[in-house]
């Protein structure tokens, strides 16, 4: 009987996996040493920015000496559960530059709004902090040039928060799909089908919360009065502050696409979609999109419905990498592999559904940590975050400029497509500045 482990051993698939690690592309200097604690401080932490810094600390060579929020209720909340975990009362801020300024800290936890990334990420590099930074690496495609070039003009480690490039059976299956074993590659699918979007009607505005420092949470995006639909969570529908489904979830999941073909500029993008499902509901993003991303010589498609679950293969999220001998599907509870049928003969070996191990976060920060250390490249460095949120990005500039584009990577942008280049970069509210690097 075939097993994941003999699958995996005949199809050269660890060798596969091995040849695009990106460690020891290159060193990076400076840093902390082996014997010594890493100290880290997290900014924004609410949501995810919480559970990252929770998996920092399951390390004994981590301790946290800062939170810094600019919702006053979350700050105290998540101190006085930090006090609990660790014992000890870390620092608090509103402002995170002030937590830049601390020489006590090696590295940040950015877990704020996708708005925000940039300009903190690019701010911290220049003081000397390797970066841990949620994705998408940041809200359009120059804001994650600039971060690129930050990282590497400082030397500093930045991993951004697409787990998936640390888990063992995504490992696997970019082994699988290098090996050849599925035949020719001609189209892959990515999807994302949940409840999104779909409980979110218009309420009116109102007074900011006591204890928010909204001027400061809104940063470098447009002013608008406060609604608690553009806030906590719930941002991510507002163009100025994310980008939908396709931002959020398409980066995770077209990376690994990105990644296993080796890849990274299509030669085209088209897409089309609407509100269609939620037309009355406090919503800017598609509810209802699919994007064609045309690399030469295979399709790759992204396609999300918010409000629904029924997905593709019996799945509401996943990839599907489909050869001319079998499709490999895969998502975070694992994958497996249909084939195709000569009459009823299978042209491969077939996979029922192989499980995740579903450790995939907590190796993620420990290779943060371990690089933070030894001064490798993270699993994934910065050059794959702002190479699958790049792609997010160009899904969404074709849907709302409603052009096909074509990139050009030499003067990055959309040649005399001005629709589509007037999205590239955002303008940024004073006294804000765009960054330099
Ligand atoms: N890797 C994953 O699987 C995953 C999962 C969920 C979310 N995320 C990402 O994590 C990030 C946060 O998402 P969320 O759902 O936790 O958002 P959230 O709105 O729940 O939390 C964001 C926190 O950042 C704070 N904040 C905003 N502006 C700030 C500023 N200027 N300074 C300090 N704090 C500030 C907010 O007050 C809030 O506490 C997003 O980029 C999101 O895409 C990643």
């Amino acid at each position: 009987m075939t097993t994941r482990r003999s699958f995996i051993h005949k199809s050269g698939a660890i060798a596969g996996a091995a040849m695009v690690s990106p460690f020891a592309i290159h060193d990076l200097n400076g840093g902390v040493s082996q014997n010594d604690k890493i100290t880290v401080a997290l900014i924004g932490c609410k949501g995810m920015g919480w559970y990252n810094l929770t998996d920092h600390l399951k390390s004994p060579d981590v301790e946290c000496a800062a939170l810094c929020d600019v919702d006053e209720s979350i700050l105290n909340e998540k101190s006085a559960e930090l006090e609990k975990l660790t014992g000890k009362k870390p620092k608090l801020y509103k402002d995170y530059r002030r937590v830049l300024e601390d020489k006590s800290i090696d590295a940040v936890i950015i877990g704020t709004p996708d708005h925000w990334h940039c300009l903190m990420a690019v701010h911290a590099c220049e003081a000397g902090k390797d970066v841990y930074v949620e994705k998408p690496l940041a809200n359009s495609i120059a804001e994650c040039e600039v971060m690129l070039k930050a990282a590497r003009k400082h030397s500093r480690i930045v991993q951004v928060g697409q787990q998936q490039r640390s888990g063992q059976h995504w490992q696997d299956i970019v082994g699988i799909v290098q090996s050849g074993k599925l035949g020719t590659i001609r189209k892959i699918k990515t999807w994302a089908y949940f409840a999104y979007g779909s409980a979110q009607p218009k309420v009116p505005d109102t007074p900011v919360p006591a204890g928010v420092d909204y001027d400061m949470w809104l940063g470098p995006a447009p002013k608008h009065p406060f609604n608690k639909n553009r806030f906590h969570g719930s941002w991510r529908f507002y163009w100025e502050q994310g980008g939908g489904l396709l931002t959020d979830w398409g980066v995770h999941l077209l990376d690994v696409p990105l990644w296993a073909m080796g890849v990274s500029v299509p030669k085209s993008v088209s897409s089309a979609g609407g509100i269609y499902a939620y037309p009355n509901n406090a919503i800017e993003t598609a509810d209802t999109q699919s994007v064609i991303y045309d690399f030469g010589n295979f399709l790759l498609e992204w396609d999300h419905a918010g409000g629904v679950s029924r997905g593709q293969y019996g799945r509401n999220y996943g990839v599907a990498f489909i050869g001319n001998n079998g499709t490999l599907v895969v998502n975070r509870e694992g994958w497996e592999i249909i084939p195709e049928l000569d009459d009823k003969t299978p042209r491969m070996e077939v996979m029922p559904l192989q499980p995740a191990d579903r450790t995939d976060h907590e190796k993620h920060v420990r290779n943060f940590l371990d690089c933070v250390k030894s001064r490798k490249m993270p699993v994934c460095d910065v050059e794959f975050g702002r190479n699958s949120a790049v792609l997010a990005h160009m899904g969404n500039i074709s849907y709302r400029s409603g052009n096909k584009i074509w990139w050009d990577d030499i003067k990055k942008n959309f040649g005399a497509d001005d629709k589509a280049n007037a999205f590239i970069q955002p303008a940024y509210r004073q006294p804000w500045r765009f960054p330099v690097a």
